[in-house]
């Protein structure tokens, strides 16, 4: 009513949000996201919080299920509401004299933040791509979804620009191409140059390299390294690929079961890890010497997010287990100022310590 002669809609005032800390891009408190289905209630998110700090790598880790894509795209507001649904918690972006709470945005003002705040790197380079469309075409176009008074010549300055960022040389002939004519490693490079248009201040990268061979891989991921750096952005990392974490985060949340049952930095998780579940996905890891030997595995299967049990939901895989564990659902205690672990037997460890 108020506003009716307002060209766009104010950005809801119920949206707005206070900071804990002024130097972190992006602060999840308590989120909770569900999907309400005929089965029952799904609780893909159950009550997560991290920061994110400002230019920096946070790795989010956990086998498949683990709700880590359902909190990426909690973020981005891209899940179906319904059946997904905010139950609650903050997830609150600093825009440096502003912030906002995302979780509470309307759609409208959502489609001004995505892209040009926060933007996402998908495993499928072709979510991101039109297969009609030419790659320069694209590029443009996400430009001018925020820039529409950018002029001509700029905005092709600006591609090719962009092109050379990612490490496309041809870049007058990629322009020209169609999606399909490239390879998937070129693909992905093209999907980051349209992540990095707007030189968004958060990078959500959710399996970014899952879908390439190893020697891509390696490359897009020292790509991405290279370009943070470049452009101050932060990045939210999601892989089950431990590896991929210590070589690209500084900051390191482990989820299970849609929570976070330990996160650290890097070191801490690397050197000190606490939780069962952390050691268990470092065992799994292959490295150069058990390359050749069968992997360990931890048995069982991620529980199904319908009727989690009322104790730590990884009990029934866990090989340190003990009596107490039937307790309450263990809360995350802080071990240091930056690591937290949520387990009774890492807690009855670490003070005999
Ligand atoms: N549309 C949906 N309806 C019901 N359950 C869903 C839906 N999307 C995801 N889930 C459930 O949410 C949980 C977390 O999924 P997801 O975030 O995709 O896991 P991850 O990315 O860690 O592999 C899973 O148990 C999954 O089955
Ligand atoms: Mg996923």
């Amino acid at each position: 009513m108020w506003f009716k002669n307002r060209e766009k809609a104010p950005i809801a005032a119920e949206a707005s949000a206070n900071m804990k800390d002024s130097s972190n891009v992006l602060e999840i408190d308590d989120l909770k996201v569900h999907f309400f289905t005929d089965d029952g209630v799904v609780k893909a998110v159950d009550g997560i919080s991290l920061d994110i700090p400002k230019n920096t790598t946070v790795g989010i880790v956990g086998e498949s299920g683990c709700g880590k894509s359902v909190t990426s795209m909690s973020i981005m507001r891209l899940l179906q509401e319904p059946p997904a649904s905010i139950v609650g918690g903050e997830i609150r972006l600093n825009l440096g004299d502003d912030a906002l709470d995302l979780a509470k945005m309307n759609k409208d003002s959502m489609r001004r933040i995505r892209g040009k705040e926060v933007a996402m790197i998908f495993q499928e380079p072709m979510t991101s791509l039109n297969p009609v469309f030419t790659i320069g075409e694209q590029l443009m176009e996400g430009i001018l979804v925020h820039r529409p008074d950018i002029g001509n010549a700029e905005l092709k300055g600006k591609v090719i620009e962009l092109l050379k960022m990612v490490g496309i040389s041809r870049s007058e002939e990629i322009v020209k191409s169609y999606p399909h004519e490239l390879s998937g490693g070129m693909k992905q490079r093209v999907v980051i140059a349209m992540a990095l248009s707007c030189e968004p201040r958060l990078i959500i990268a959710d399996e970014p390299t899952t879908a390439l061979d190893v020697t891509i891989q390696a490359q897009v991921l020292e790509l991405m390294r290279e370009l943070k750096d470049r452009i101050h952005t932060s990045i939210m990392l999601i892989t089950h690929d431990l590896g991929v974490v210590a070589e690209m985060a500084e900051m390191v949340v482990v989820m299970y079961a849609g929570r976070i049952v330990e996160q650290g930095t890097v070191y801490e998780i690397f050197e000190n890890p606490l939780h069962p579940y952390t050691r268990g996905l470092m065992k799994a890891r292959p490295t150069k010497d058990n390359k050749s030997k069968r992997l360990y595995s931890i048995e069982g299967n991620v529980p199904s997010p319908v009727g989690l049990p009322d104790y730590c939901y990884f009990h029934n895989r866990c090989e340190e287990s003990e009596e107490d564990c039937k307790n309450e659902y263990p809360t995350l205690v802080s071990v240091t100022p930056t690591h937290k672990v949520s387990c009774y037997v890492a807690n009855k460890e670490n003070k005999n310590a």
